[in-house]
């Protein structure tokens, strides 16, 4: 695939004749579980573009679920993850060192605020979440942790434990992680409530936050909630852990959403977008209190060498135009999608910030339409929260591909209601 502006472009019927021969193998082999909103089987990706096994062409409105975030295969990434290939793929940071896996340390201490920093590296978002779960806890030796109703930080058994988004998530799947309550999102007073009553404070090791959340529907803290927070820790000695994952990494014109609000967390967590699509998920957290000892936690995989040069080569894609990208395209996807709604009752809010934007309707059976109605017609897009449908491009996004995505999505729209 080339990289120059196209129109998407739907040959077939939906699905293709070999999409659906591999969504029936599919069914019958592949886990259940798995959330697919519509027929989409995709053989190779560039950029903000997608091309799928009978040669359909999409505009991608996901990337990979804000994963891609220097779109899909883009030339540097690639070219590091076959340099790297070459030379060596896996060693197993737990047991051996090798430089990059150090230079990747070294670059995330350098690029995030209020250092210094360490690094701990796993492969997931769920991954650097238990890390930070089990980092809190040993460092405040204490075992209380408050999350926020509406979060998603992971589905393995400390992440689901924060995790409050949708029941599906943990029905049938308790007992869960003891000692986590959840607050409001938005409301320190909630907070402050819960350490009045129930939670003596003491014993609280931690407050898990997503500066956006991200699955409950991309709400934005308001402001001054995330220093209220960091007030709260300061007091009572627990660790303010910023979920950034999917948030995280430019997608909001900053390294991390936090930055916005001026606060400096304990511990950081990201992924998705660090490393282009390379499994890597990182837990970042204040030299100071990074001093486990050896054996405390590790990952045989976690910072694999690939995973790691493919993140170098994405953070300085991110620093040399696209984080600036970012809140420039996003600004400018804002404004065309509220001028293409305005006037349209179905529409109740638009919210987000930077290439992390939502549109909410006002029902989920609507949101559900446009979502197909936009696939028809060669957009890709996802649901996110009770009933909005989130954007959340590659941070190449040009003027274009924003403008053409907002064209689109209004037919989507109109078609739906
Ligand atoms: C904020 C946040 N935290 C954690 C996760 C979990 O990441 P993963 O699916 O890589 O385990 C997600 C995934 O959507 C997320 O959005």
């Amino acid at each position: 695939m080339d990289t120059t502006y196209r129109v998407p472009r739907i040959d077939t019927e939906l699905p293709g004749p070999k999409a659906r021969a591999i969504l029936e193998r599919d069914r019958d082999f592949v886990s259940p579980s798995y959330t697919r909103d519509y027929p989409l089987v995709v053989a190779n990706g560039c950029g903000c573009w997608v091309e799928d096994v009978d040669g359909n062409l999409f505009l991608d409105m996901n990337a990979g679920i804000a994963v891609c975030a220097t779109g899909h295969c883009h030339p540097s990434v690639v070219e590091a993850i076959k340099a790297q290939a070459e030379s060596l793929v896996h060693m197993s940071g737990t047991d051996f060192y090798y430089e990059s896996q150090v230079m990747l340390a070294e670059k995330l201490d350098a690029m995030t605020p209020g250092g210094p920093w360490r690094t701990f590296f796993g492969n997931s978002g769920a991954e650097a979440v238990e890390c930070a779960l089990k980092l809190a806890r040993w460092r405040t030796e204490r075992q209380l942790v408050i999350s926020f109703e509406g979060a998603f930080h992971g589905r393995t058994m400390g992440a689901l434990s924060l995790t409050a988004s949708k029941p599906v998530h943990k029905e049938r799947f308790f007992p869960l992680v003891p000692g986590v309550f959840h607050a409001q999102y938005g409301d320190a007073g909630s907070v402050e409530r819960l350490l009045a009553g129930p939670l003596p404070p003491s014993e609280l090791a931690a407050i898990f936050v997503e500066a956006v959340q991200g699955e409950g529907g991309y709400r934005v803290a308001p402001a001054g909630f995330l220093a209220e927070l960091r007030a709260i820790c300061d007091r009572t000695g627990a660790m303010l852990v910023v979920d950034e994952v999917q948030s995280g990494m430019g997608r909001t014109g900053r390294v991390f959403a936090y930055e916005h609000d001026g606060i400096e967390p304990d511990i950081i967590c990201s992924a998705k977008g660090i490393a282009s699509g390379m499994p890597l998920g990182v837990c970042i957290a204040k030299r100071d209190h990074m001093t486990w000892n050896p054996g405390a936690h590790a990952s045989t995989f976690g910072g694999n060498p690939i995973a790691c040069r493919a993140a170098l080569a994405t953070l300085d894609l991110l620093e040399q135009g696209l984080i600036a990208n970012a809140e420039e395209k996003g600004a400018l996807l804002r404004q065309h999608l509220t001028a293409a709604t305005a006037g349209n009752s179905n529409v109740t809010d638009i919210r987000g910030r930077g290439l992390m934007l939502a549109v909410e309707v006002n029902d989920a059976d609507l949101r559900g339409r446009i979502i197909q109605e936009a696939f028809k017609r060669g957009l890709l897009i996802l649901g996110c929260g009770k009933k909005a449908v989130r954007f959340s491009p590659a941070l190449v996004i040009s003027e274009e591909e924003a403008v053409l995505a907002v064209n689109l999505f209004k037919e989507a729209l109109t078609a739906a209601g």
